[in-house]
């Protein structure tokens, strides 16, 4: 029979990416999303790609009313649940940290509280390397010491800590905390893709909408970092490897006889520079990308890296994408949807 899986916040970018690899590999999934950053178009295109409607279920409502969401255990057995439902933009988060605070929170809280009352105990969180502390030693390990700085990040943070808690309490509790790097690329398809709200705050969004002309430039924020070129390294992951990583987690707990914790880097264990982005990018889309140069953004840190050995280790994961592929399927997506989702 099925595996039955209940994906929150499946109609955003990285979840209905692995709702996408689930549905391939046969299990029944159940997205429950409230759209408030994402479309309902996503659930119509994940049904087109995958050809698997019989297998997918949808509910808009948001996980904070708990009642609604009791309803969804109510109607279907879980075997597993894939918690991607949350706030996640760093800066909205330091203007307005009770608005993060209270939907991370209580969301988090809810679905808990209901996993426990229905007895499914399988859980895969989504985690962020924002919960790291800044040290100049790369790359950041599981055991390093975690101090997110933002609101944001703290929601994060403390949601691990509550799962940890939950874990020590109660031994039928197998969980998983992914820590993700820097997301990026789409569905081969060119229909599914990451469709950010008004200007993109990250990189690869941003660049990607000034080669199809939506954006005049690039800003290069600081050429003075202490790098080779002086511009910040990242660990960009290409989306569908996180899917499969999602995957792997999920083989994994299922695999296992007793309760486990574990929080695990998934990333692609490679640094990039903006430079190097911006000009694989325009290797991909034939033409220069303008860009300026300007002050450093605050907040940014020169390295971020992740050590993915735990994770081909214990998950046996390997990232299969490199950076052409990942700005290669950025750009089908953008040049496609120039406008996402609310195009039609
Ligand atoms: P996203 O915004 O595209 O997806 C999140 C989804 O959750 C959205 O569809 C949104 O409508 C939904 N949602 C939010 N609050 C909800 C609520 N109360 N009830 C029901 N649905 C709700 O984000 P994403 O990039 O796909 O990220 C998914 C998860 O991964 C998030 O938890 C994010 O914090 C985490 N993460 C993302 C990144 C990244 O760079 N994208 C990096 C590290 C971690
Ligand atoms: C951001 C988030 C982080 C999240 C991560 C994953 C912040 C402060 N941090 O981190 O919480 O986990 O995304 O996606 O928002 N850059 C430019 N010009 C731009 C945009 C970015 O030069 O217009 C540079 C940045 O300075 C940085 C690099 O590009 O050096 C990557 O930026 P971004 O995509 O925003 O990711 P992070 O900063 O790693």
């Amino acid at each position: 029979m099925k595996k039955s899986l209940l994906v929150t916040g499946g109609a955003g970018y990285i979840g209905s990416h692995t709702v996408l690899d689930l549905l391939e590999q046969n299990y029944e999934v159940v997205i429950v999303d409230d759209l408030s950053n994402s479309s309902k178009k996503v659930i119509d295109t994940i049904k087109k790609i995958s050809q698997k409607e019989d297998s997918l279920f949808f509910y808009q409502l948001d996980l904070k009313e708990y009642a609604k969401l009791e309803k969804v255990f109510e109607e279907h057995h879980f075997d597993g649940v894939i918690h991607f439902a949350g706030y996640k933009a760093v800066g909205e988060s330091v203007m307005n940290p009770l608005m993060y605070y209270e939907n991370n929170f209580f969301s988090t809280i809810n679905l808990l509280k209901l996993m426990k009352k229905y007895k499914v105990f399988n859980f895969v969180f989504s985690s962020s390397a924002t919960v790291y502390k800044n040290v100049p030693e790369m790359p950041f390990h599981e055991e390093n010491p975690l101090g997110a700085a933002n609101p944001y990040g703290r929601t994060k943070q403390f949601i691990e800590q509550i799962l940890k808690d939950l874990s020590y309490s109660d031994d039928h509790w197998k969980i998983i905390c992914l820590r993700y790097f820097n997301p990026l690329g789409a569905d081969k398809s060119g229909d599914l893709g990451e469709d950010p709200n008004g200007v993109p705050n990250n990189l690869v969004p941003y660049i990607a909408q000034v080669a199809v002309g939506k954006l005049s430039h690039l800003n290069v924020f600081g050429t003075d970092y202490d790098t080779p070129d002086g511009t910040c390294i990242r660990d960009y992951v290409h989306v569908n490897d996180l899917a499969y990583g999602h995957r792997k987690a999920l083989e994994f707990i299922f695999s296992q006889d007793k309760g486990l914790y574990e929080a695990i880097n998934l990333g692609s264990g490679r640094g990039y520079s903006v430079f190097d982005i911006l000009h694989s990018f325009e290797e991909v889309v034939g033409k220069a990308i303008p860009y300026k140069v300007t002050d450093r953004r605050p907040g940014d840190i020169a390295r971020s890296l992740a050590d993915i050995s735990k994770a081909d280790q214990l998950l046996g994961f390997k990232p299969r994408s490199d950076i052409k592929e990942m700005c290669q399927d950025t750009w089908r997506w953008q040049k496609k949807h120039p406008n996402g989702f609310s195009e039609e």
